[in-house]
């Protein structure tokens, strides 16, 4: 595609007995294949243990607030989320196909019932910098180039929030990639301001979200924003008046489809009473899963989940620092001896399929659960090109059932 504007073109199962897991043959004959049949989610049932959400504010992006900013939303008790069963009728999350895309074989999702998008995502935090202040990169046009690209490749979402810079992350959005082409749907967030490198609070008065979405369709040159989340739920405000403000936002055209973040199932529960809700975005990823509970509750409903940290904010490329990971299900930090585990596992199916353990983790979230949709973060065109590669990765079943069984670390 041309762009227009700017100064570019454009063992069987291997569980984790405490924190020694058995290493089961990996890179054997896929079964995938044959399970990615049309109008059939990949999708494996996991007989999950009950557990609690928590620890969903611990990133980077909304972490080390000092004084303005009030706690993130509690995600406050959840459900037990029981055993997951094969039991329930599990809807068809599938849109139509999308063969054009970079590999192409995996379902699309169909985002509140009207938007069909591919399953893997781009997320613009990775344009904004340290603390999620000022631009990552001081020219412009390497954060263009990199959107640009990842629409070139088929990413058909792009996650951004009007506090990534703030305002940064969404004008780079309308600057590279407006004109939309058909078929992009562009995700944004208001409900928090940041004020500083790793400074923000929540702000869910109806004025203050109403005021926010307006900024937002101003800077995205747009007169409806295809999916608003809000970014934390204020726990000074009642959720029915934050979601009541969202529903007339919807009635007044000003956005399509309402998304959660950060949020327990519990409180999905009651917010689907509230509202329509099209999305949560909580964070999760192969070694992070305290949010699995919310999932389920997203399966069994049709709602998409974006998990944030895909990649574990790094730590799962091997970067050090990254925020994300290793963590049990109830988002405790895991032991030495159990991010070995990890990392065994992670490398071992990496090496059998000449990937990166970045790749792996994003096929595994692909293959976990039709209701994800990844938006990995990066302000490198080699980084994205590895990133949406994972879309081609088949993992075997031995393979998977190693990665499921790494959540189960701590708890
Ligand atoms: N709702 C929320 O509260 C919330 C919180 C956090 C994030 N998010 C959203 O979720 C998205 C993903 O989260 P995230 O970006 O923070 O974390 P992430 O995707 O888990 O990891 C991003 C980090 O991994 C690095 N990386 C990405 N691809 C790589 C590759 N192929 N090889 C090596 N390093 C790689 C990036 O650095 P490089 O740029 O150098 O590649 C960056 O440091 C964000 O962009 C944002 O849209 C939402």
């Amino acid at each position: 595609m041309q762009w227009n504007e700017g100064t570019e073109g454009s063992t069987a199962r291997a569980r984790l007995h405490g924190d020694v897991a058995e290493r089961p043959d990996v890179g054997g004959e896929s079964d995938l294949r044959r399970r990615r049949t049309p109008g059939f989610p990949l999708f494996k049932l996991r007989g999950m243990d009950a557990q609690t959400h928590s620890d969903a504010a611990a990133d980077p992006e909304l972490t080390g607030q000092h004084g303005v900013q009030r706690e993130p939303h509690a995600t406050g008790p959840t459900t037990a989320a029981g055993a997951r069963t094969a039991g329930g009728t599990r809807p068809d999350l599938t849109g139509g196909t999308r063969p054009d895309l970079a590999g192409g074989t995996l379902p699309d999702f169909s985002l509140g019932g009207t938007l069909t998008v591919g399953r893997l995502g781009f997320g613009t935090g990775g344009l904004v910098g340290p603390g999620y202040w000022g631009p990552r990169h001081a020219d412009p046009a390497r954060s263009l180039a990199v959107l640009r690209r990842a629409v070139d490749r088929g990413v058909t979402l792009i996650d951004t929030a009007d506090n990534y810079g703030p305002d940064v992350a969404e004008e780079l959005v309308a600057r590279a990639l407006h004109p939309y082409p058909d078929g992009l749907v562009i995700a944004t967030k208001g409900g928090v301001v940041r004020t500083g490198p790793d400074v923000w609070h929540v702000a869910g008065r109806p004025e203050d979200l109403r005021a926010m979405c307006d900024a937002s369709l101003r800077r995205l040159k747009t007169d409806t924003i295809d999916l608003y989340q809000l970014h934390r739920l204020d726990p000074d405000v009642p959720m029915a008046e934050q979601l009541g403000t969202l529903v007339e936002l919807q009635q007044a055209g000003k956005i399509r489809h309402i998304g959660l973040d950060s949020i327990g199932a519990a409180e999905l529960t009651r917010a689907r009473e509230l509202a329509p809700i099209a999305s949560v975005q909580n964070r999760y990823n192969v070694l992070d899963r305290a949010s699995e509970d919310v999932l389920e509750l997203c399966e069994r409903t049709g709602t998409a989940f974006l998990p944030w940290f895909p990649l574990g904010h790094g730590t799962l490329v091997g970067r050090p620092g990254g925020s994300g990971g290793p963590k049990g299900r109830s988002g405790a930090s895991a032991s030495a001896s159990a991010s070995a585990s990890a990392t065994d596992a992670l490398t071992t199916i990496a090496a059998a399929h000449g990937a990166t353990t970045g790749q792996i983790a994003l096929a595994w979230l692909l293959h976990h659960s039709p209701a994800l949709l990844p938006t990995p973060g990066t302000g490198s065109p080699d980084h994205l090109d590895e990133n949406l590669a994972a879309e081609r990765i088949a993992l075997t079943e031995a393979e998977l059932t190693w990665l499921d069984g790494l959540g189960t670390v701590a708890g």
